[in-house]
């Protein structure tokens, strides 16, 4: 029998209007929301705020929309700096005070360890950056029409010119306008410039044209403003100078990096003197020189030959001879290693490789350190690693290396039991 014509729910579409109530923060920096049973998931949200919405995706099992209206705003609802948020696609959270930034995303990662059977350790710590605004150390800017650089849109595809970025250093912001300027006069292939903060100045690398970005270089350090330079530069790490390049991966937040690191090295510290240390995915070996300074012996395996190189320098300037680099895969040189005590692991984004987690399941040490700038793949390795593998989770720390965004790192300590 066909239901009256009252009771047939007419689901939301594509541009429609609602209200509704957020319930809390969930990742990607979305306010969570519910339509007569349906999950809504809402860009510009808070806690305990009524809003009014447009929709912008329907999908099968839940709904997407933007705030139009807020009705009844939360307490920690503030003004986003940046003219660009919420059109850009690089910061979610800028509108909300930054205790609640923090508090959102020990919620995310209680949730993501939750629905996996894992509790967050009760003395786990969230820690803040040391400034929520003017923290990053690099900064990748397109190319758009009439040739002014900006980040990709919110929505899609579209470049959002910027002429500056509240959430980037100070001499990455000096550079923008005369790096921009410069790029006016090369061709098609100069689309995208990496620009890094180092101690000198600015490097500054343009792709895929990387021969451009001499020129670039050059011709905005004419212009004044910091230092530009292709090649390499320094970066300070507790007392000690390292060398970057504009190819090697950098941690992006450098002055928040002591406290994601350190308390690490203070977890393994009482256990590794002498012992064999894996530094999987280890970079320019920062942390490889700082393990070698606990007095372990350390095998950092980085696979980008730049960074590998790096590596190798710093085991020279400040390894006490103690590091040995290995220029490859982690998938295929830990299963190489005999009688480690420690494995290290600070994987990119997607996490660990099945190889990796089927290795240390099977024939891993007593002590995982793993640092991840990714909740779900944490997630994912975490379950394999501790609920269904061998460790038990000891220890977690949250350090918001990426404010007014909804990213964050988070460090976790495991021992095989
Ligand atoms: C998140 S970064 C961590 C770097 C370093 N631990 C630090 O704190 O600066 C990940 C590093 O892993 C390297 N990498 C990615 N996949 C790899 C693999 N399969 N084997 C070895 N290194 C890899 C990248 O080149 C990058 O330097």
């Amino acid at each position: 029998m066909t239901p009256p014509l009252a009771e047939v729910e007419v689901r939301p579409a594509v541009g429609d209007e609602l209200e509704l109530t957020c319930e809390r923060l969930v990742h990607r920096g979305l306010g969570l929301c519910h339509h007569q049973g349906q999950v809504v998931f809402v860009f510009g949200a808070l806690p305990g705020e009524r809003v009014r919405v447009r929709v912008t995706a329907a999908r099968a099992r839940h709904l997407r929309a933007d705030v139009i209206e807020v009705q009844r705003a939360a307490e920690g609802r503030v003004v986003p700096p940046c003219p660009v948020f919420g059109v850009c696609g690089g910061c979610q959270l800028q509108h909300a005070a930054y205790p609640l930034q923090l508090g959102a995303k020990r919620g995310v990662l209680e949730d993501e360890l939750g629905r996996r059977g894992l509790a967050v350790p009760a003395d786990t710590r969230v820690v803040g950056s040391r400034r929520p605004y003017g923290y990053r150390w690099r900064g990748e800017f397109h190319r758009g029409a009439g040739g002014r650089l900006g980040f990709t849109s919110r929505h899609g595809y579209q470049n959002v010119p910027v002429s500056a970025c509240p959430i980037h250093r100070e001499s990455i912001n000096a550079a923008l306008s005369g790096v921009g300027r410069a790029l006016d006069g090369e061709g098609d292939q100069a689309r995208t410039v990496s620009l890094t903060a180092v101690d000198e100045g600015v490097l500054v690398q343009v792709r895929p044209d990387s021969g451009a970005s001499s020129r670039v270089a050059l011709a905005a350090a004419e212009e004044g403003g910091p230092l530009l330079g292709t090649e390499s530069g320094a970066l300070a790490y507790l007392g000690r100078s390292f060398r970057t390049t504009a190819n090697s991966f950098i941690q992006v937040n450098q002055e928040t990096l002591p406290d994601l690191y350190e308390p690490v090295l203070e977890w393994l510290g009482p256990e590794v003197d002498s012992q064999l240390v894996v530094d999987a995915y280890a970079g320019s070996g920062v942390l490889s020189v700082r393990l070698a300074d606990l007095g372990a012996q350390v095998v950092a395996v980085e696979s980008n030959p730049t960074s590998a190189r790096l590596a190798q320098l710093h085991a020279q300037m400040y390894g006490r001879g103690r590091v040995e680099v290995r220029r490859g895969e982690v998938e295929e040189e830990l299963p190489r290693l005999r009688d480690c005590r420690a494995v290290v692991l600070d994987p990119p984004r997607s996490g660990l490789a099945p190889q990796v987690r089927g290795w240390l399941s099977l024939a891993g040490p007593k002590m995982v350190a793993y640092l991840s700038c990714e909740v779900s793949a944490l997630g994912r390795d975490l379950e394999t690693l501790c609920r269904l593998g061998p460790y038990r989770l000891e220890r977690l720390l949250l350090v918001d290396m990426f404010p007014q965004t909804y990213h964050f790192e988070v460090a976790a300590m495991m021992r095989r039991s």
